[in-house]
């Protein structure tokens, strides 16, 4: 049984596989062709933080593939205490075809999985968020032609994305800088498993977003606050300070770099106006990139499920 709890459950071969699929299917949609892959299929989600993206995208993908989804919290759908996880995924998976889950914990998703007959994805945790790696890499692709050589500044947080971007920059030969500032960066923790999986991996951390920006393809960054830290969202805003997209730090890059963010964004706190809706700026490429890449993952997926 394949899922999708990180990018580590993916070979790099398999990763390009799942792109190749999900450039076939937006191909497909713009030809006006909704192929009928998976008719009767259930898309079953369970989510304890919001999604605007992740949610609508997910269940629209099952649908233009033929399929149709349903949505519980996950209190609702008894892990918060109700019943024990293995229960629930015995019986969730029992009904679904596939499972995708929103939630805090990184453990819960992986333990759920070893549960599950059916396919698990992660749509986000603290600690990644596999499904917008792999939309981004879709984006720089068409963007850019090819990913082998792109370096990408994440400017912010080590957090779910940027440690989801990390390992896709490292799977596929890209080069991946973090600016942050002084105790937001990557763990150890994090770093040595990223240099145990691809010792190859060209990921730095600096401080210097100003510094690293000079050489970048695409300019990258998310809120410095994640779902859970909001308690924490005014010592964030003062650390990150020197920290925003904005035209001066876009004026530092190379004429040609991109801007991208995984949105949602807090627009004058890690990004300005002037960047999100500048013609550099492919964050709505990006978002509705989710969609196709969402489809080429089932497709994928229930594919290698059989
Ligand atoms: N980028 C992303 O995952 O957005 P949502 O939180 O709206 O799903
Ligand atoms: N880092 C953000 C990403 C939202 C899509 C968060 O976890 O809230």
């Amino acid at each position: 049984m394949k899922h999708l709890t990180s990018l580590l459950d993916l070979t790099p071969d398999e990763l390009l596989q799942v792109l190749n699929r999900a450039e076939e299917l937006k191909q497909e949609l713009r030809r006006g062709h909704r192929p009928q892959l998976f008719p009767g299929r259930v898309l079953v989600q369970l989510f304890e933080k919001p999604s605007l993206r992740t949610r609508n995208s997910f269940e629209a993908a099952m649908i233009h593939l033929g399929g149709a989804g349903i949505f519980q919290t996950t209190a609702e759908a008894g892990l918060n205490g109700r019943e024990s996880l293995s229960d629930v995924a015995k019986v969730i998976s029992s009904f679904a075809d596939i499972i995708t889950m929103r939630t805090f914990s990184q453990q819960l998703i992986e333990d759920f999985a070893r549960y599950s007959s059916c396919p698990v994805i992660n749509g986000l945790s603290d600690d990644r968020h596999p499904c917008q790696a792999l939309t981004d890499l879709l984006t720089i692709r068409e963007h850019r032609g090819q990913l082998s050589g792109q370096h990408l500044v994440f400017v912010g947080d080590g957090n779910n994305v940027s440690m989801s971007l990390a390992l896709a920059a490292a799977m596929t030969g890209m080069q991946l800088t973090l600016a942050a500032p002084a105790g937001f960066e990557f763990t150890a923790q994090f770093m040595s498993l990223l240099t145990s999986r691809y010792p190859q991996h060209r990921t730095a951390v600096v401080h210097d977003p100003v510094q690293a920006v000079r050489t970048a393809d695409i300019i990258y960054t998310d809120v410095w606050a994640s779902m859970g830290q909001e308690a924490d969202a005014e010592r964030r805003r003062r650390a990150f300070a020197g920290f925003q997209v904005n035209a001066a730090l876009m004026q530092a890059a190379p004429a040609a770099a991109l801007f991208m963010h995984d949105l949602p964004a807090k627009r004058g706190l890690e990004v300005t106006d002037d960047v999100m809706d500048s013609p550099r700026s492919i964050v709505f490429d990006q978002a509705e990139n989710r969609l196709h890449l969402a489809k080429g993952l089932f497709a994928w997926l229930l594919d290698h499920s059989r």
